[in-house]
């Protein structure tokens, strides 16, 4: 029988890349739902509803039915990449600006309605294994295994740190930790559905763990 993986926990634990090889290992969907949210934000900058002086919160809303987020498979690298009105933004959503602002338009209840009913939709079926902040405790409450991952924060922002430094993005550490602190933040204070570990979740700490060992472990847990 085909399950459901609910995966969540702050801000860069690694989560999306032991869920996408999980995903593949199975052969399971893996829906990155921070994505979804960077799109919303992303779109949001594009648009000038939001930038570091100001933030047109009523603006967003206003035009969040003209927002298509959509995920397509890319052979190449094997995994799905996110789409916004039919453009490719799967690059453009990773940068730390966005990042910086995506945890304000979470905060809004109209974006997490509107993005929690598609990420239903595209677990209605099982098969999925998903990552984000609410997974086990909103999208699919009756998810057949929820895990919960922790880190410490200078793990994360290390971790954050270095992928972004691949990219060729120009970052300081010290702004990636900020802004991994700030995230954990906000996302465990916002009134909607803020960040907490599911009753029924398994935690893992992969602080000193290996992919391989996190791999391992979720698999072992998948077949119990
Ligand atoms: O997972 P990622 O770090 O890409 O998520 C970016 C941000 O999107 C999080 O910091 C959080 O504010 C928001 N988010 C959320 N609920 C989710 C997934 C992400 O609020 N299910």
């Amino acid at each position: 029988k085909k399950i459901t993986i609910a995966i969540d926990g702050f801000s860069s634990t690694g989560k999306s890349t032991v869920a996408k090889q999980i995903a593949n290992h199975l052969g399971y969907v893996y829906v990155d739902s921070g994505a979804m949210y960077r799109a919303v934000t992303y779109y949001a900058m594009q648009q000038g509803f939001i930038d570091v002086n100001h933030f047109d919160i009523e603006g967003l809303v206003a035009n969040l039915k003209t927002i298509d987020i959509r995920f397509k498979f890319n052979n190449k690298f094997g995994f799905a990449e996110v789409y916004l009105n039919d453009m490719n933004i799967e690059n453009d959503i990773r940068t730390l600006e966005v990042s910086s602002f995506v945890s304000k338009v979470a905060e809004i209840s109209e974006v997490r309605q509107k993005l929690v009913e598609q990420q239903k939709q595209l677990g209605k079926d099982g098969g999925v294994v998903m990552d984000g902040r609410d997974i086990g405790t909103v999208v699919f409450t009756d998810a057949e295994l929820k895990l919960f991952m922790t880190a410490s924060a200078e793990t994360r922002a290390e971790r954050r740190y270095s992928e972004l430094i691949e990219r060729g993005d120009a970052v300081t550490y010290e702004a990636v930790l900020k802004n991994v602190q700030e995230r954990d933040y906000i996302d465990s204070h916002r009134k909607d559905s803020p960040l907490t570990k599911a009753k029924d979740a398994i935690q893992i700490d992969n602080s000193n763990m290996t992919l391989q060992e996190q791999f391992d472990k979720i698999l072992e847990l998948v077949n119990v």
